[in-house]
């Protein structure tokens, strides 16, 4: 059959399906204008190979889809801690936030959402990438992160007559509201809104609710309205409880939930997104990197705690996307995060679901990513060894393919 000369054919020995969860033997996985069309496996009929297709092979492989990280900040950059991010530049947080894309794509994370960023430089970082001028992976930004003043994601470092305040705060449910559609109108795709103090602030308590449940419900029936999903940076058990209640799709760190959050989010389907990998990074580099020893000594209260969470709601069976906070650590590293998990509790499948079939139905866009499976994006990323009995092989991808195209490593010819 005459192919469009944009067909592709990818092989390898293994590939792990997880939709069904079963390992499939010397997957042909067929693509066409960055889509997959087919996936057959051995066995089963023939694969129809459109003459002309380019080839990927990658014998000896297992591929697993590619990678999704639900919560990163690509313009952060955990080497300039505290204070010392004030000396560059704004445009300087957009420009290394460049390379930071380039790096969590070549990990294998084909698809990222950035949780809050200055200067809308996430949505500017995408449509670089989406124009073809950058490497990176698909970004659904959020652009400001919504909050109270004082809060986790106002401007918490500087004195007043220094007043700086992040555009996003709002004090009331109008106000937040009003925010919610400023946010979209520049371009966020997902509303992301602070519900509790955090660690990297200053003057906040992790375990201190900053937004009333009845702030929260307008912030979370406004991005629903515009058919945005809506996601909570929450630690507290009562800012947890809170949002989960205000209809918030995702609730990220998660770090104090309590039985009755658990059972909450198990209720309503809300994803936990856990970033259980950070906290060794920020204790052992953070004096290093200009973290100021209140920030640090949060994370001591937080870390532990949060791991032992993870494992509770592991075992209640709660539903878990893969949520590592890039940019507290070295962005690229994020797949390091999947041993933690394993370690916490899960199954390496669980682990893989997390960032990948269960993370493209936390964004709403289980017919675009997150599966090899037709009619999806053909992002791909293959690894040496079983990813099932080993979680670390995710941590160095052999080679990482976005809408079938090879972006990083080695392929052979
Ligand atoms: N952005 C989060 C905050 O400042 C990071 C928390 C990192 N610590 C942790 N144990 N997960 O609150």
């Amino acid at each position: 059959a005459a192919a469009p000369a944009d067909s592709v054919v990818i092989t390898a020995d293994r590939m792990i399906d997880v939709v069904t969860g079963k390992v499939i033997e010397r997957p042909v996985i067929v693509a066409a204008k960055g889509r997959i069309v087919s996936v057959v496996g051995e066995g089963t009929s023939r694969p129809v190979i459109p003459a002309g297709a380019r080839r990927i092979d990658l014998p000896g492989r297992t591929l697993v889809p590619g990678l999704i990280d639900m919560h990163v900040h690509l313009t952060s950059n955990p080497k300039y801690g505290g204070y010392s991010r004030y000396q560059f530049t704004d445009s300087f947080w957009t420009a290394q936030g460049v390379g930071n894309a380039e790096r969590t794509l070549r990990a294998g994370f084909t698809t990222v959402r950035n949780v809050g960023s200055d200067d809308y430089a996430d949505v500017g970082i995408k449509q670089a990438i989406e124009e073809g001028w950058v490497t990176g992976p698909r970004i659904v930004p959020a652009a400001y992160a919504l909050g109270a003043t004082g809060g986790h994601c106002d401007e918490t470092f500087l004195p007043p007559s220094y007043a700086k305040k992040s555009p996003a705060v709002g004090d009331s449910p109008e106000e937040l509201r009003r925010r919610v559609r400023e946010q979209r109108k520049y371009g966020a795709e997902i509303i992301k809104a602070c519900a509790t103090g955090g660690v990297f602030s200053r003057n906040t308590e992790p375990g201190v609710q900053q937004l009333s449940l009845d702030e929260l419900k307008a912030i979370a029936d406004e991005a629903h309205f515009w058919k945005l999903k809506a996601a909570a940076h929450a630690h507290g058990a009562d800012g947890i409880r809170a949002a989960i209640e205000a209809g918030f799709d995702t609730i990220e760190h998660v770090s104090f939930i309590d039985d009755a959050g658990i059972k909450a989010a198990k209720a309503k389907g809300t994803f936990l997104g856990f970033d259980i990998y950070n906290t060794e990074y920020t204790l052992s580099e953070g004096e290093k990197n200009g973290v100021l020893p209140e920030n640090i000594e949060k994370e001591r209260r937080v870390g532990t705690i949060q791991r032992e969470n993870f494992r509770k709601a592991a075992q209640a069976g709660a539903r878990m996307i893969f949520s590592t906070d890039a940019g507290i650590y070295p962005h690229g590293d994020n797949a390091r995060q999947f041993a933690v998990m394993v370690r916490y509790g899960l199954t390496p499948l669980q682990a893989i679901r997390a960032a990948t079939s269960n993370a493209a139905e936390a964004l709403g866009r289980s017919q675009d990513v997150g599966a090899i499976a037709v009619g999806r994006h053909a992002d791909i990323v293959a690894v040496e060894g079983d990813p099932l009995t080993d979680i670390r092989t995710l941590e160095k991808p052999v080679a990482v393919i976005k809408g079938g195209e090879v972006v990083a490593g080695a392929v052979a010819p």
